[in-house]
């Protein structure tokens, strides 16, 4: 007897929001002792979105969510899963998927928020994607999402310079027969580089007192060099191991879609593996590092420019605080 075809995940829409303030590297000259040059040569970074006091990562989630919603013509009581990558939820119970549940009016949903810094979005991806291969759903609204701006400390020049918010969503269904979908991931965390890019405060380790309030614990603390050679090396290392094991090369892929954390990171990725350089989705100087958002905001300026087309075979590649890492292949399917 054959057996049944097996189930493949595909991504139908997408759809994302940024906060409307912008932050360029002018107005942190005023802020920190740094410079626009400084900024833009050792990160690529010209500008970022900030959001307003009182607008919440669950904010800018369901803004992202509800025009993917319409663009795909799902109401919100369709949507059966809500994953939601991020680590600047609206607070720490309950999760930010419950709020964008309440929000949207996604009655019938279930869902949870996923912890894996900027690799929350390839990670939230494929958790989404193993509820329509396994057949347990069938429409799935995965999001990126990230104030940053609420955790970083703005007289620390060493971090405050590379971060900004956004959002990202995107649906996910039952691919149609002959559609490929979602075709391979590598996902990887190595907790040893855990003290290299962390919040210490505010979790059970180190809950919030007036102590740990003004030692500055309840912010983005970073060993830059030490999550940049890490970063560099990573990167490229997943993205060669998928596209050996699928049996292509580096000019195989139409459209790369890498984490937004540094120019010099992505550009390094991009030479390693002989990637056509038209095939390379930087838009780091437009919003910097949105953590859970930079994937998301990258396919959306892909799609922007015109590279990002039904039939487009595409490489999604993170590495971030955990350190976590992770690489989607994926045929873009609308
Ligand atoms: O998405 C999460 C994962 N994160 C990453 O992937 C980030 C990875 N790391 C990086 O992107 C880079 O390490 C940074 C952009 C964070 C820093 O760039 P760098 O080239 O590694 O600089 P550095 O830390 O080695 O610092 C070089 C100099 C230092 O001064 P001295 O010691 O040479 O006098 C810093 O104090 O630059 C100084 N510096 C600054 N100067 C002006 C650090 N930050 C600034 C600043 N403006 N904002």
């Amino acid at each position: 007897m054959s057996q049944p075809a097996r189930l493949r995940a595909k991504i139908s829409a997408l759809s994302t929001y940024v906060p409307p303030r912008v932050l360029n590297n002018h107005d942190l000259e005023k802020m920190v002792e740094t410079s626009d040059e400084w900024i833009l040569t050792r990160t690529g970074i010209r500008e970022r979105h900030i959001a307003e006091k009182g607008v919440a990562t669950s904010d800018l989630a369901t803004e992202a969510a509800k025009k993917a919603l319409a663009q795909r013509g799902w109401s919100p009581t369709e949507v059966e899963v809500i994953v939601v990558g991020t680590v600047t939820p609206d607070m720490l119970f309950p999760s930010t998927a419950c709020l964008v549940e309440n929000k949207l009016g996604a009655h019938g949903a279930w869902g949870f928020d996923l912890s894996a810094a900027c690799s929350a979005f390839v990670y939230a991806l494929q958790a989404g994607a193993q509820f329509v291969v396994s057949g347990a759903h069938k429409k799935v609204l995965v999001i990126g999402a990230d104030v940053m701006s609420s955790i970083l400390d703005y007289t620390d020049r060493t971090t405050c310079i590379l971060f900004g918010d956004g959002a990202g969503a995107v649906l996910l269904e039952p691919a149609e027969e002959g559609e490929e979908g979602i075709i391979d991931f590598l996902h990887e965390v190595d907790g040893s580089g855990g003290c290299s890019l962390y919040m210490p405060a505010g979790g059970s380790l180190h809950p919030a007192t007036r102590e740990t309030v003004d030692q500055r614990m309840h912010f983005v603390h970073q060993e830059g060099q030490a999550v940049f050679k890490y970063a560099v090396r990573q990167m490229a290392d997943l993205c060669e191991r998928v596209l050996e094991r699928n049996g292509l090369k580096g000019s195989d892929i139409d459209v790369f879609i890498p984490h937004q954390a540094n120019k010099r990171i992505i550009s390094a990725t991009a030479d390693r593996l002989s990637l056509k350089p038209e095939s390379v989705i930087i838009n780091i100087d437009r919003y910097g590092n949105t953590t859970a958002a930079t994937i998301p905001l990258a396919m959306q300026t892909a799609r922007e420019e015109g590279k990002l087309k039904k039939g487009s075979l595409v490489l999604l590649a993170s590495v971030g605080a955990g350190f976590t890492s992770g690489v989607t292949l994926l045929r873009w399917a609308f």
